[in-house]
């Protein structure tokens, strides 16, 4: 697998890739789990080779949040990937994707909007502007994003189409710990205790989901999951339904987990 840091040299590497047939995209910031494997298995269905990004993204994370924290070892990430026969990593520096001077943002609207975008102002942008450039320097065929990120997914989509990008977007559904909880690298910053009360969140939404589907309003099936949650000791940042979609952001202590699950739409 080559490794490799900078724009010009992706470039003819990627030509010499593309030669052949189909390459599929895997854009992750690192930390890999189980879930970023499930996206680079379905890819490799899906395209003679894959391509796989880190990168951990500043401009998607807000003042005050854990861009410095966020969990870095590339090395690990590295030998999955080859092991999981990824033809190359795409490994820039901040100053490689964002040189000085830098002055292009996207921003998404209508999907982009509420959710998650509410309490992280400018999160979406600081995506769909990372990922058109990914896809622009990577220029796949077909790219493939997780439904745990739902609304990241749909603005992806959207912005894809908005944009005439010559890209296919999959979603790949979400990988989950043998307790329910979805993968996330975020996991990695709870505590034995928190890691418990976080068994709270597929639980609530699987309930309110199964609940719906009975014909409860989701008024109120949202109201005790709701509850449930906090009893649990999380937060509560949203919990909605959106486009046949329950939606679920909560804290627990410092750290922010969201997850989603299919329901009736309304
Ligand atoms: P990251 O959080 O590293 O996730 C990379 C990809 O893996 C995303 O498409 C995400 O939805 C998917 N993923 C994470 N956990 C998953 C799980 N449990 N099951 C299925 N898929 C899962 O999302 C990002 O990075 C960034 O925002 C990025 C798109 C790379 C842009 O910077």
């Amino acid at each position: 697998m080559q490794i490799i840091r900078d724009v010009a040299t992706l470039r003819g590497a990627v030509a010499t890739l593309r030669a052949p047939g189909p390459v599929a995209l895997v854009p992750t910031m690192g930390a890999l789990h189980a879930g970023h494997m499930a996206l680079v298995a379905e890819a490799k269905r899906r395209a003679a080779q894959v391509v796989a990004s880190i990168f951990v993204n500043p401009k998607q994370f807000g003042a005050g949040e854990d861009l410095d924290a966020y969990p870095r070892q590339e090395a690990a990430d590295a030998a999955l990937l080859e092991a999981a026969g990824v033809a190359l990593l795409w490994a820039p520096s901040a100053a490689e994707m964002y040189p000085a001077g830098f002055g292009t943002g996207i921003s998404v609207s209508g999907v982009g909007e509420g959710l998650c975008e509410a309490s992280r102002p400018g999160h979406f942008d600081g995506v769909a502007t990372v990922v058109a450039k990914l896809l622009n320097q990577v220029r796949p065929d077909v790219a493939l994003f997780g439904e745990k990120d739902w609304q990241q997914l749909q603005v992806i989509r959207r912005m894809t189409r908005d944009l005439d990008m010559a890209v296919e977007i999959v979603g790949v559904p979400i990988v989950r710990d043998a307790d329910g909880l979805a993968l996330s690298s975020r996991n990695a910053y709870l505590s034995a205790d928190e890691r418990i009360a976080a068994r709270a969140l597929p639980r609530a939404l699987a309930g309110a989901a199964a609940a719906i589907g009975r014909g409860e309003s989701a008024g109120a099936a949202i109201g005790k999951a709701s509850a449930s949650l906090e009893e649990a000791g999380l937060a509560v940042e949203y919990l909605e339904r959106r486009d046949g979609r329950l939606l679920v952001a909560a804290r627990i202590g410092p750290t922010r987990l969201i997850d989603n699950i299919a329901v009736a739409p309304s």
